[in-house]
């Protein structure tokens, strides 16, 4: 699968819009990941999306310190301002991906949320990018690096370019629309919406969803690495959080939540006998247990008021050894 592309390489220099924003994200599943996370006087959690701060907000309520990691310098203010000077708060820019080093001096921790995805200002400030319903730079970047979407269309070709619409979107138009962006390299997202239009016949639309929107979702997660980021945070579970600490995720979608129940499975470890033994001899044990066999769905009052959280997914571990 190609991956996105190498950061260092030399790009074209494009401004990103810090625009500030009233910065107002609904938080998802809020009493359920902040009850997992069992937060308590003394204890430190970070939070390696703070966004708009409601799980932080809601952590530090309940006594605990919270280190608010975020890629995007306009929800670090946001959330910065939110949380009012509390000196149990302090908020660092970076990638959870990168946690062991953004929060070399913390670690071992009790706790660790990410909350996946992008948070509503970022998808309603058309500058950013993000939309195809609303005109702007077709950037997507969730951070002030990198390349945004159009140069990551014009770097890529496009087999590659298919095979990131194909994985991340599930697009089953992937390689006629590939060739429609490549050839028309756009550089607004309503341009790219109609190039995505174009490359599909028309019967085929799906009903329920813009025909962009598997593009779009699958150039956002390229343009930000966003499973690369999720499998490096997973595999840095085990060195960020000490014995009896929890690592809660929310996810959106089925990729991101395939992956999450994976690795959960791989940390908790258990009985790799085969499945005819009438007793275990392996005595296999991972350090991780499951806090709950299933992933935690929101209610429906809560689908009700947010019908962004009917996707949702919340899985936690605690390390027990
Ligand atoms: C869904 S929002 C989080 C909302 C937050 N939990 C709240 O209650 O307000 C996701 C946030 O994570 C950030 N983010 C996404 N991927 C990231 C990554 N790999 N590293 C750091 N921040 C990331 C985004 O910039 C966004 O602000």
């Amino acid at each position: 699968m190609p991956g996105p592309p190498s950061r260092s390489r030399a790009l074209p220099s494009s401004e990103h819009p810090l625009t500030p924003v009233d910065f107002h994200h609904q938080t998802v599943l809020l009493h359920e990941t902040v009850d997992v996370l069992l937060p308590k006087e003394g204890k430190v959690i970070l939070d390696g999306t703070l966004g708009g701060g409601g799980h932080t907000e809601a952590l530090l309520a309940r006594g605990a310190t919270v280190v608010g990691v975020d890629r995007d310098p306009v929800a670090l203010a946001a959330a910065t301002a939110r949380m009012g000077g509390n000196a149990r708060f302090q908020a660092r820019q970076g990638n959870f991906a990168e946690l062991s080093s953004v929060a070399q001096d913390l670690l071992p921790v009790d706790g660790v949320l990410v909350d996946l995805g992008v948070s509503s200002p970022q998808l309603d400030v058309a500058e950013r990018g993000f939309s195809f319903m609303k005109d702007g730079p077709l950037d997507m970047r969730m951070g002030d690096t990198g390349p945004t979407a159009a140069e990551l269309i014009a770097i890529t070709d496009e087999r590659d370019l298919a095979q990131i619409l194909r994985d991340y979107g599930e697009e089953p138009f992937a390689r006629p629309i590939a060739r429609e962006l490549k050839r028309a390299l756009p550089q607004r997202t309503l341009e790219a919406a109609e190039v995505v239009k174009r490359a599909v016949p028309r019967k085929a639309w799906p009903d329920r969803i813009h025909v962009a929107t598997r593009t779009f979702q699958a150039l956002r997660m390229a343009v930000n690495g966003e499973l690369e980021a999720l499998d490096a945070l997973l595999a840095s579970l085990p060195s960020l959080l000490k014995v009896g600490g929890r690592a809660a995720v929310i996810s959106f979608h089925s990729l991101e939540d395939r992956k999450v129940k994976e690795a959960f499975k791989a940390l908790v470890g258990g009985c790799t006998c085969p499945p005819g033994f009438p007793v275990c001899v392996c005595n296999s044990q991972g350090n991780f247990a499951l806090v709950s066999k299933k992933a935690v769905a929101a209610s429906d009052a809560e689908v009700e008021a947010n019908p962004r959280s009917r996707s949702a997914h919340l899985r936690a571990v605690e390390k027990v050894r």
